[in-house]
Protein backbone atom coordinates (compact mmCIF):
# COMPACT_ATOMS: atom_id res chain seq x y z
CA UNK A 1 0.00 0.00 0.00
CA UNK A 2 1.41 3.16 -0.98
CA UNK A 3 2.36 5.77 2.20
CA UNK A 4 -0.37 8.30 1.27
CA UNK A 5 -3.43 5.89 1.72
CA UNK A 6 -2.13 5.03 5.05
CA UNK A 7 -4.98 6.21 7.59
CA UNK A 8 -1.97 6.24 9.86
CA UNK A 9 0.56 7.75 8.29
CA UNK A 10 2.72 10.66 9.60
CA UNK A 11 3.26 12.98 6.55
CA UNK A 12 1.04 15.34 6.10
CA UNK A 13 -1.56 14.58 3.72
CA UNK A 14 -3.97 17.13 1.89
CA UNK A 15 -6.82 16.63 3.76
CA UNK A 16 -4.85 17.38 6.90
CA UNK A 17 -4.28 20.88 5.94
CA UNK A 18 -8.06 22.47 6.57
CA UNK A 19 -8.26 20.16 9.17
CA UNK A 20 -4.90 21.60 10.91
CA UNK A 21 -5.53 24.86 10.44
CA UNK A 22 -8.64 25.26 12.23
CA UNK A 23 -7.25 22.68 14.60
CA UNK A 24 -3.52 23.87 15.20
CA UNK A 25 -3.21 25.88 18.71
CA UNK A 26 -1.73 29.32 18.18
CA UNK A 27 -0.26 29.79 21.81
CA UNK A 28 1.60 28.07 23.97
CA UNK A 29 -1.03 27.99 26.43
CA UNK A 30 -3.63 26.02 24.44
CA UNK A 31 -0.19 23.81 23.33
CA UNK A 32 -0.75 20.48 24.84
CA UNK A 33 2.22 18.13 25.78
CA UNK A 34 5.61 18.42 25.26
CA UNK A 35 5.94 20.25 28.70
CA UNK A 36 9.72 20.59 28.65
CA UNK A 37 10.02 21.91 25.76
CA UNK A 38 7.57 24.61 26.21
CA UNK A 39 8.55 25.85 29.55
CA UNK A 40 11.82 26.00 28.30
CA UNK A 41 10.77 28.14 25.22
CA UNK A 42 8.24 30.06 27.96
CA UNK A 43 11.82 31.30 29.56
CA UNK A 44 13.50 32.04 26.13
CA UNK A 45 10.55 34.06 24.61
CA UNK A 46 9.88 36.17 27.65
CA UNK A 47 14.06 37.01 27.69
CA UNK A 48 13.99 37.78 24.54
CA UNK A 49 11.29 40.13 24.56
CA UNK A 50 12.37 41.64 28.03
CA UNK A 51 15.70 42.40 26.03
CA UNK A 52 14.11 43.36 22.69
CA UNK A 53 15.93 41.25 21.10
CA UNK A 54 15.25 38.40 18.49
CA UNK A 55 15.46 34.76 19.78
CA UNK A 56 18.28 32.61 19.50
CA UNK A 57 18.29 30.43 16.50
CA UNK A 58 15.85 27.45 16.86
CA UNK A 59 16.98 23.19 15.87
CA UNK A 60 13.09 20.86 16.23
CA UNK A 61 13.74 17.27 15.73
CA UNK A 62 11.66 14.24 16.07
CA UNK A 63 9.58 11.98 14.13
CA UNK A 64 7.04 13.71 11.52
CA UNK A 65 3.62 14.60 12.81
CA UNK A 66 4.73 15.98 16.33
CA UNK A 67 4.08 19.83 16.15
CA UNK A 68 7.42 21.20 14.78
CA UNK A 69 5.85 23.62 12.21
CA UNK A 70 3.09 24.81 14.72
CA UNK A 71 5.68 25.43 17.39
CA UNK A 72 7.19 27.31 14.67
CA UNK A 73 3.64 29.32 14.44
CA UNK A 74 3.50 29.70 18.02
CA UNK A 75 7.27 31.02 18.73
CA UNK A 76 6.04 33.63 16.20
CA UNK A 77 2.84 34.52 17.59
CA UNK A 78 4.53 34.56 21.06
CA UNK A 79 7.28 37.02 20.00
CA UNK A 80 4.60 39.17 18.02
CA UNK A 81 6.64 38.85 14.84
CA UNK A 82 5.57 37.22 11.09
CA UNK A 83 6.56 34.21 10.37
CA UNK A 84 7.63 32.89 7.04
CA UNK A 85 7.69 29.44 5.99
CA UNK A 86 9.63 27.06 3.87
CA UNK A 87 11.40 23.72 2.97
CA UNK A 88 14.85 22.05 2.55
CA UNK A 89 13.77 20.59 -0.90
CA UNK A 90 11.96 23.66 -1.69
CA UNK A 91 15.35 25.85 -1.84
CA UNK A 92 16.89 24.59 -4.55
CA UNK A 93 19.35 27.34 -5.18
CA UNK A 94 22.14 29.65 -3.11
CA UNK A 95 19.62 32.50 -4.81
CA UNK A 96 16.34 31.43 -3.30
CA UNK A 97 17.76 31.39 0.11
CA UNK A 98 19.63 34.81 -0.56
CA UNK A 99 16.11 36.58 -1.95
CA UNK A 100 14.12 34.80 0.91
CA UNK A 101 16.63 36.20 3.58
CA UNK A 102 16.60 39.83 2.05
CA UNK A 103 13.03 40.25 2.08
CA UNK A 104 12.81 39.26 5.73
CA UNK A 105 12.56 41.72 8.03
CA UNK A 106 13.86 42.59 11.92
CA UNK A 107 12.83 39.87 14.44
CA UNK A 108 11.12 37.39 11.56
CA UNK A 109 11.14 33.79 12.10
CA UNK A 110 12.24 32.13 9.17
CA UNK A 111 11.16 28.17 9.42
CA UNK A 112 12.71 25.63 7.21
CA UNK A 113 10.81 22.06 7.25
CA UNK A 114 13.36 19.14 6.29
CA UNK A 115 16.11 21.09 6.63
CA UNK A 116 18.31 18.14 6.64
CA UNK A 117 17.95 18.26 2.54
CA UNK A 118 19.46 21.76 2.07
CA UNK A 119 22.03 21.36 -0.62
CA UNK A 120 25.67 21.80 0.44
CA UNK A 121 25.91 24.80 -1.51
CA UNK A 122 22.84 26.50 0.15
CA UNK A 123 23.59 25.66 3.77
CA UNK A 124 27.04 27.55 3.12
CA UNK A 125 24.92 30.89 2.58
CA UNK A 126 23.15 30.06 5.63
CA UNK A 127 26.49 29.92 7.82
CA UNK A 128 27.29 34.03 8.00
CA UNK A 129 23.20 34.43 7.80
CA UNK A 130 23.03 32.37 10.90
CA UNK A 131 26.24 33.92 12.80
CA UNK A 132 26.62 37.20 11.37
CA UNK A 133 23.03 38.21 9.59
CA UNK A 134 25.46 38.82 6.69
CA UNK A 135 24.85 37.44 3.30
CA UNK A 136 28.21 37.18 0.85
CA UNK A 137 27.05 37.72 -2.75
CA UNK A 138 30.07 36.91 -5.70
CA UNK A 139 29.69 40.06 -8.04
CA UNK A 140 30.82 39.42 -11.53
CA UNK A 141 32.78 36.24 -12.62
CA UNK A 142 36.31 34.93 -13.40
CA UNK A 143 39.54 36.60 -11.97
CA UNK A 144 37.88 40.15 -11.56
CA UNK A 145 35.16 38.26 -9.68
CA UNK A 146 34.35 39.62 -5.87
CA UNK A 147 32.89 39.24 -2.77
CA UNK A 148 30.37 41.94 -1.25
CA UNK A 149 28.88 41.26 2.57
CA UNK A 150 25.12 42.81 2.77
CA UNK A 151 24.03 43.19 6.33
CA UNK A 152 20.37 41.23 7.03
CA UNK A 153 17.72 41.98 9.06
CA UNK A 154 18.62 40.31 12.73
CA UNK A 155 15.72 37.02 12.19
CA UNK A 156 15.74 34.11 14.04
CA UNK A 157 15.70 30.63 12.37
CA UNK A 158 13.79 27.86 13.22
CA UNK A 159 14.83 24.52 11.56
CA UNK A 160 12.99 21.17 11.90
CA UNK A 161 14.02 17.91 10.99
CA UNK A 162 12.70 14.41 11.11
CA UNK A 163 16.41 13.19 11.12
CA UNK A 164 18.97 15.48 13.39
CA UNK A 165 21.69 12.88 12.81
CA UNK A 166 21.98 13.99 8.82
CA UNK A 167 22.57 17.78 9.81
CA UNK A 168 25.81 18.69 8.95
CA UNK A 169 28.14 19.43 12.34
CA UNK A 170 28.70 23.18 10.85
CA UNK A 171 24.68 23.70 10.70
CA UNK A 172 23.61 21.68 13.57
CA UNK A 173 26.21 24.14 16.02
CA UNK A 174 24.74 26.97 14.54
CA UNK A 175 21.68 26.84 16.53
CA UNK A 176 21.52 27.91 20.08
CA UNK A 177 18.39 26.17 21.47
CA UNK A 178 18.26 22.48 20.31
CA UNK A 179 14.81 20.70 21.29
CA UNK A 180 13.81 17.31 20.71
CA UNK A 181 9.99 16.48 20.33
CA UNK A 182 9.00 13.41 22.20
CA UNK A 183 6.09 11.25 20.73
CA UNK A 184 2.63 11.85 23.16
CA UNK A 185 1.17 10.08 25.43
CA UNK A 186 -1.94 8.28 25.21
CA UNK A 187 -3.13 10.85 28.15
CA UNK A 188 -1.93 14.18 25.91
CA UNK A 189 -3.75 12.84 22.99
CA UNK A 190 -6.89 11.90 24.24
CA UNK A 191 -6.75 15.98 25.46
CA UNK A 192 -6.06 17.40 22.10
CA UNK A 193 -8.60 15.06 20.62
CA UNK A 194 -11.18 16.28 23.43
CA UNK A 195 -9.56 20.04 22.13
CA UNK A 196 -10.38 19.51 18.41
CA UNK A 197 -13.54 17.75 19.06
CA UNK A 198 -14.98 20.15 20.94
CA UNK A 199 -13.60 22.82 18.25
CA UNK A 200 -15.50 21.00 15.40
CA UNK A 201 -18.59 20.45 17.62
CA UNK A 202 -18.38 16.76 17.86
CA UNK A 203 -20.32 15.64 21.28
CA UNK A 204 -17.89 12.70 23.12
CA UNK A 205 -17.00 10.41 26.19
CA UNK A 206 -14.19 10.57 27.59
CA UNK A 207 -13.96 6.46 26.49
CA UNK A 208 -14.38 7.59 22.87
CA UNK A 209 -11.57 10.08 22.49
CA UNK A 210 -8.86 7.57 24.67
CA UNK A 211 -9.86 4.78 22.06
CA UNK A 212 -8.57 7.22 19.37
CA UNK A 213 -5.73 8.54 20.94
CA UNK A 214 -4.84 4.71 22.57
CA UNK A 215 -4.46 4.37 18.21
CA UNK A 216 -3.14 6.79 17.46
CA UNK A 217 0.98 5.98 17.26
CA UNK A 218 1.71 9.14 19.76
CA UNK A 219 1.09 11.33 17.12
CA UNK A 220 -1.37 14.35 17.11
CA UNK A 221 -1.49 14.48 13.29
CA UNK A 222 -2.72 11.12 13.36
CA UNK A 223 -5.19 11.65 16.40
CA UNK A 224 -6.88 14.29 14.36
CA UNK A 225 -6.73 12.25 11.03
CA UNK A 226 -8.77 9.25 13.40
CA UNK A 227 -10.82 11.69 14.65
CA UNK A 228 -12.69 12.59 11.40
CA UNK A 229 -12.79 8.97 10.24
CA UNK A 230 -14.66 8.11 13.75
CA UNK A 231 -16.90 11.01 13.42
CA UNK A 232 -18.13 9.94 10.06
CA UNK A 233 -18.48 6.49 11.55
CA UNK A 234 -20.39 8.17 14.37
CA UNK A 235 -22.92 10.06 12.00
CA UNK A 236 -24.00 7.12 9.78
CA UNK A 237 -24.13 4.39 11.75
CA UNK A 238 -24.77 5.97 15.32
CA UNK A 239 -26.50 8.99 16.94
CA UNK A 240 -22.58 10.96 15.89
CA UNK A 241 -21.34 10.74 19.53
CA UNK A 242 -18.11 9.29 19.91
CA UNK A 243 -18.15 6.79 22.11
CA UNK A 244 -15.78 3.90 23.29
CA UNK A 245 -17.81 1.65 20.77
CA UNK A 246 -18.11 3.83 17.81
CA UNK A 247 -14.54 4.48 17.88
CA UNK A 248 -13.10 0.91 18.57
CA UNK A 249 -15.96 -0.52 15.97
CA UNK A 250 -15.04 2.63 13.71
CA UNK A 251 -11.28 1.86 14.02
CA UNK A 252 -11.28 -1.75 13.58
CA UNK A 253 -13.43 -1.88 10.35
CA UNK A 254 -10.46 0.77 8.72
CA UNK A 255 -7.90 -2.22 10.32
CA UNK A 256 -6.38 0.43 12.71
CA UNK A 257 -5.66 -2.18 15.72
CA UNK A 258 -5.79 -1.26 19.57
CA UNK A 259 -2.24 -0.13 19.21
CA UNK A 260 -2.53 2.03 15.97
CA UNK A 261 -0.87 -0.69 14.11
CA UNK A 262 -1.98 -0.91 10.76
CA UNK A 263 -1.52 -3.51 7.73
CA UNK A 264 2.14 -2.39 6.86
CA UNK A 265 3.05 -2.34 10.41
CA UNK A 266 2.08 -5.76 10.76
CA UNK A 267 3.34 -6.76 7.73
CA UNK A 268 7.10 -5.98 8.56
CA UNK A 269 7.12 -7.85 12.38
CA UNK A 270 5.23 -11.01 10.48
CA UNK A 271 7.94 -10.87 7.93
CA UNK A 272 10.31 -10.44 10.61
CA UNK A 273 9.08 -13.45 12.59
CA UNK A 274 8.42 -15.63 9.44
CA UNK A 275 10.77 -15.00 7.19
CA UNK A 276 14.29 -14.00 9.67
CA UNK A 277 13.17 -16.08 12.93
CA UNK A 278 12.66 -12.58 14.66
CA UNK A 279 15.92 -11.05 13.45
CA UNK A 280 17.88 -9.60 13.09
CA UNK A 281 17.20 -8.19 9.76
CA UNK A 282 18.85 -5.45 7.44
CA UNK A 283 17.05 -2.42 6.89
CA UNK A 284 17.26 -3.11 3.08
CA UNK A 285 16.53 -6.71 3.50
CA UNK A 286 13.50 -5.19 5.52
CA UNK A 287 12.45 -3.06 2.51
CA UNK A 288 12.90 -5.34 0.09
CA UNK A 289 10.64 -8.25 1.82
CA UNK A 290 7.60 -5.42 2.46
CA UNK A 291 7.71 -3.72 -0.91
CA UNK A 292 8.34 -0.32 1.17
CA UNK A 293 11.30 1.79 0.45
CA UNK A 294 14.17 1.75 3.49
CA UNK A 295 13.65 5.88 4.13
CA UNK A 296 10.09 4.93 4.59
CA UNK A 297 10.36 2.37 7.28
CA UNK A 298 13.18 3.82 8.96
CA UNK A 299 11.47 7.36 9.50
CA UNK A 300 7.56 6.30 9.80
CA UNK A 301 7.19 2.51 11.36
CA UNK A 302 10.43 2.22 13.46
CA UNK A 303 9.95 4.89 15.69
CA UNK A 304 6.37 4.18 16.71
CA UNK A 305 7.63 -0.01 16.55
CA UNK A 306 10.88 1.24 18.69
CA UNK A 307 8.51 3.18 21.02
CA UNK A 308 6.02 0.19 22.06
CA UNK A 309 9.28 -2.04 22.52
CA UNK A 310 8.46 -4.14 19.70
CA UNK A 311 11.18 -4.08 17.78
CA UNK A 312 15.45 -2.77 18.83
CA UNK A 313 18.07 -1.24 16.18
CA UNK A 314 21.60 -3.69 16.74
CA UNK A 315 24.50 -3.31 14.80
CA UNK A 316 23.84 -6.18 13.17
CA UNK A 317 19.93 -5.38 12.21
CA UNK A 318 16.16 -4.78 13.37
CA UNK A 319 15.66 -7.31 15.91
CA UNK A 320 11.61 -8.26 17.26
CA UNK A 321 10.96 -8.40 20.76
CA UNK A 322 8.52 -10.73 22.73
CA UNK A 323 6.27 -8.22 23.55
CA UNK A 324 5.68 -7.90 18.94
CA UNK A 325 5.43 -11.22 19.38
CA UNK A 326 2.57 -11.69 22.07
CA UNK A 327 0.70 -8.61 19.92
CA UNK A 328 0.54 -10.49 16.96
CA UNK A 329 -0.35 -13.79 18.75
CA UNK A 330 2.46 -15.62 18.24
CA UNK A 331 4.65 -17.59 20.56
CA UNK A 332 8.04 -16.33 20.65
CA UNK A 333 11.36 -19.06 20.46
CA UNK A 334 12.32 -19.89 23.11
CA UNK A 335 16.06 -18.35 22.58
CA UNK A 336 14.31 -15.20 21.41
CA UNK A 337 15.26 -13.42 24.88
CA UNK A 338 18.76 -14.30 24.85
CA UNK A 339 19.00 -12.96 21.08
CA UNK A 340 17.39 -9.81 22.11
CA UNK A 341 19.35 -9.53 25.29
CA UNK A 342 22.62 -9.98 23.65
CA UNK A 343 21.57 -7.47 20.90
CA UNK A 344 20.52 -5.24 23.42
CA UNK A 345 23.94 -5.00 25.02
CA UNK A 346 25.48 -3.78 21.42
CA UNK A 347 22.47 -2.17 20.63
CA UNK A 348 23.71 1.39 18.20
CA UNK A 349 22.76 4.83 19.39
CA UNK A 350 19.94 6.12 17.71
CA UNK A 351 20.97 8.00 14.71
CA UNK A 352 18.99 10.83 15.37
CA UNK A 353 20.06 11.78 18.62
CA UNK A 354 22.45 14.57 19.05
N1 LIG B 1 -3.38 19.93 17.86
C1 LIG B 1 -2.35 19.31 17.31
N2 LIG B 1 -1.33 19.23 18.17
C2 LIG B 1 -1.72 19.83 19.31
C3 LIG B 1 -1.12 20.06 20.57
N3 LIG B 1 0.12 19.66 20.85
N4 LIG B 1 -1.83 20.71 21.48
C4 LIG B 1 -3.08 21.11 21.21
N5 LIG B 1 -3.71 20.90 20.07
C5 LIG B 1 -3.04 20.27 19.11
Amino acid sequence: MPQDDRLVMTGLRKEDEDLDASLRPRHLREYIGQEKVKSSLQIYISAALKRHDALDHILLYGPPGLGKTTLACIVAAEMGQNIRVTSGPAIERPGDLASILTNLNQGDILFIDEIHRLSRAVEEVLYPAMEDYALDIMIGKGPTARSMRLDLPKFTLVGATTRAGRLSAPLRDRFGIVFRLEMYTPEELSRIVGRSASILGMPYDEGGIMEIARRSRGTPRIANRLLKRVRDFAQVRADGRITAEVARDSLNMQDVDVLGLDRIDRAVLTAMIDKFSGGPVGLDTLAAVTGEDAVTIEDVYEPYLMQLGFIMRTPRGRVCTPLAYQHLGRIPPADLQAVTEAAEQTSLLDGDDL
